[in-house]
């Protein structure tokens, strides 16, 4: 896949990743916006033109189900085949000299089975996997090789809890602070499109002063029309300011719709393919108010438990009839949390803006409501 453009973004992780360490970095923006496009294009072509050595550590959460502290920690964890070192020290020793390349990429942080088995075996599950990590990163930098961490759709482990009591993301965060504010070891970049787990972390409180937020949203009109043409020319195809402005007009500036348009325009008819697309979105937001004339939808805000009426729903999708952004006051919180859970809407927290989640739902709201 060629990349395009995101200059700006790409310009800016650069300047964070040549920096010492200093905050956690959460990029977040709407659903299919680029976000691991971006990371990986950076990670793959950017970050050669510093001048600093870097170990870059790729863990995507997506990749995985996880629902417990095991499966946490397979998603981290990569095999380490080619290594017989039985004692964690001796691992990271022999890794560390093995780290010999100005960027050196993993996915997933490398490790021998024998030592795997130990951090699954621990009883405090999760305490060594984060010191292990952390003298890792430590041992990385006194080589003077700077450890970048990803973590993409970080809000997969939400929900898991340590040990039967304390939540795995408090103490991840903890972790991640320990390895950025305190001790300048490690850059951490945590990948998110759920808005509602962005504005969790920005409202605790927990990372004040520790955490970045950096958005990376859907193209503007200007962009987008521009990445028409980039991939014009990548597919061998023409399409004039007529056809490029009735794309925009279906599917605005989402990077993966407008791929998808250009790629299928190549061989169907344009707007057949666009009349499919929205078509396939106004079906599956017409069931979606269909049903809730049956089911009685219900958000559970603190520790209550509200029902959302439909008739809620339908007043705050009407205030997007004439505009595609809106202030979230405007809607109540229980009915703006339900429709950003259904990926209808999408939250930015730092603006306190509610959209639509992609142009299309925006053009099946205006046809249906
Ligand atoms: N800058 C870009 N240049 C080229 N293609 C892109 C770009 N950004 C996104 N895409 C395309 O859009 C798709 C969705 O992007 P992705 O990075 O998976 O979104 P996100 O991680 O934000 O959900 C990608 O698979 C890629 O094909
Ligand atoms: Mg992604």
């Amino acid at each position: 896949m060629k990349f395009f453009n995101r200059e700006r973004e790409i310009n800016e992780i650069l300047r964070i990743l040549n920096r010492e360490p200093d905050d956690i970095y959460f990029i977040y923006g709407p659903l299919n916006s680029g976000k691991t496009a971006l990371i990986n294009h950076i990670i793959n072509n950017e970050l050669k033109k510093s001048n600093k050595k870097y170990a870059v550590f790729y863990v995507n959460f997506r990749e995985y189900d996880i629902s417990s502290m095991d499966n946490f920690v397979e998603a981290l964890f990569e095999i380490d085949e080619n290594s017989k070192e039985k004692t964690i020290k001796s691992y990271i020793e022999s890794f560390t000299k093995s780290v010999n390349d100005i960027i050196n990429l993993y996915y997933g942080i490398k490790v021998p089975e024998p030592i795997l088995n130990k951090l699954f075996g621990e009883k405090e599950k999760g305490r060594l996997v984060f010191k292990f990590i952390r003298d890792l990163f430590m041992s990385l930098n006194k080589k003077g090789v700077q450890p970048v961490f990803i973590l993409d759709e970080l809000q997969m482990i939400k929900d898991i809890v340590m040990n039967g009591k304390k939540p795995l993301l408090k103490s991840l965060f903890q972790f991640l602070v320990s390895l950025t504010k305190e001790r300048h070891i490690a850059h951490c970049l945590c990948l998110s499109s759920d808005s509602l787990f962005i504005e969790y972390v920005y409202n605790t409180g927990e990372l004040e002063g520790r955490a970045k937020y950096l958005l990376v949203d859907d193209f503007d009109k200007e962009t987008a029309l521009k990445f028409m043409d980039f991939l014009a020319i990548e597919e061998n195809i023409n399409l004039t300011n007529e056809d490029k402005e009735l794309i925009y007009s279906y599917v605005g500036g989402k990077a993966k719709d407008i791929k998808y348009v250009v790629e299928e325009s190549t061989f169907k008819d344009l707007r057949e393919v666009l009349d499919f697309m929205l078509n396939d979105e106004i079906s599956k937001l017409d069931m979606f108010l269909e049903v809730l004339d049956y089911s009685k939808p219900k958000i559970e805000i603190g520790n209550k438990v509200i029902e959302i009426k439909k008739e809620d729903i339908i007043k705050a999708l009407k205030l997007f009839k004439d505009e595609y952004e809106v202030n979230k006051k405007d809607i109540s919180l229980p009915v703006y949390v339900y429709l950003v859970k259904k990926n209808i809407l999408f939250l930015n927290p730092q603006k306190g803006i509610l959209k639509p989640q992609s142009f299309l739902i925006w053009n099946a709201i205006k046809k249906l409501v």
